[in-house]
């Protein structure tokens, strides 16, 4: 069961950006800012491309007309934003998803009215050109997910039996890192009947609250909506809870169902 062995694993490594994010042009229009609020609220966020090979991955999915050579022609829209944008009178193009400021060169920006918007923000067209436009037009827009490769192990083991198990597969311990991927969880546990919990990849280490696997800690689901900052001896070991939708920290000794990634 799981991440199908190394094959896979190389499959994917080879394959590049493009196995693990998924885009997805969104109707109806909305202004840029109402397109960012909506692919936070159901995806990630905004398309983001800070990085060279990611132009060429998102270029290449089949909504342009390069990718398209044998997918129905993307006929129907002209033009949706990206997460960049350059408000407020700034001179600075920023990333939606980081914050960063566009330092991808290959990037070229076509500006038609210059000094007329204090507010531009880009779209892309079907033939992977990028324009700025006043922010508030209407646009279909593209958001982002990373594609979340997990599974659930219904054999109870303690935490780090289940960190062991994960990382023997070529794999490591399943973080959540945005509501999206909590629901997901929650309705696994929920589909597996196995009871209410199972462990992620949350430790409490020299008094921090971590991730195992290396991802950063930003988005968090704390019972009572605080990390425990004094959790009682042992309880050391996070887990997702799904009928209450939030992490608990538990005794690491417990044995439970856990979540895996490739
Ligand atoms: C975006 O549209 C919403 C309504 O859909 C409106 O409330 C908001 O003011 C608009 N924002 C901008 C920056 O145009
Ligand atoms: C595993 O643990 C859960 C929660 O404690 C429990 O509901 C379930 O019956 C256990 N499964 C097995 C096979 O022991």
């Amino acid at each position: 069961m799981g991440c199908g062995g190394v094959l896979i694993v190389l499959l994917i490594a080879v394959a590049g950006a493009r196995a693990l994010i998924h885009y997805e042009l969104m109707w109806p229009l909305a202004n840029w800012t109402d397109a960012q609020k909506h692919c936070r609220k159901t995806f990630f966020d905004l398309v983001s491309l800070d990085r060279a090979e990611l132009v060429d991955d998102f270029l290449g999915s089949p909504f342009f007309k390069k990718g398209a050579e044998n997918a129905d022609s993307p006929s129907t829209w002209e033009a949706a934003w990206i997460g960049l944008s350059r408000r407020h009178g700034s001179q600075e193009w920023v990333w939606s998803d980081t914050g960063d400021k566009l330092s991808n060169k290959n990037l070229e920006i076509r500006i038609p009215d210059e000094d007329k918007a204090n507010n531009l923000c880009v779209v892309v067209n079907k033939f992977g050109d990028f324009y700025a436009k006043d922010c508030a037009e209407p646009f279909p827009f593209f958001c982002y997910h990373h594609i979340w490769r997990n599974y659930l192990v219904l054999t109870n083991m303690t935490w780090s039996h289940a960190l062991s198990y994960c990382r023997e597969r070529n794999g490591d311990m399943s973080s959540l890192l945005m509501d999206n991927q909590l629901q997901v969880a929650r309705q696994r546990i929920q589909a597996a009947g196995r009871g209410d919990l199972a462990w992620i990849a949350l430790r409490y280490v020299r008094r921090y609250w971590l991730w195992m696997n290396g991802d950063a800690l930003e988005f968090q689901a704390w019972a009572g909506g605080q990390r425990p900052q004094c959790p009682a001896v042992g309880h050391y070991c996070g887990a997702v809870s799904s009928t209450m939708g939030h992490w608990v920290n538990l005794d690491c000794e417990q044995k439970l169902p856990f979540f895996c990634k490739c």
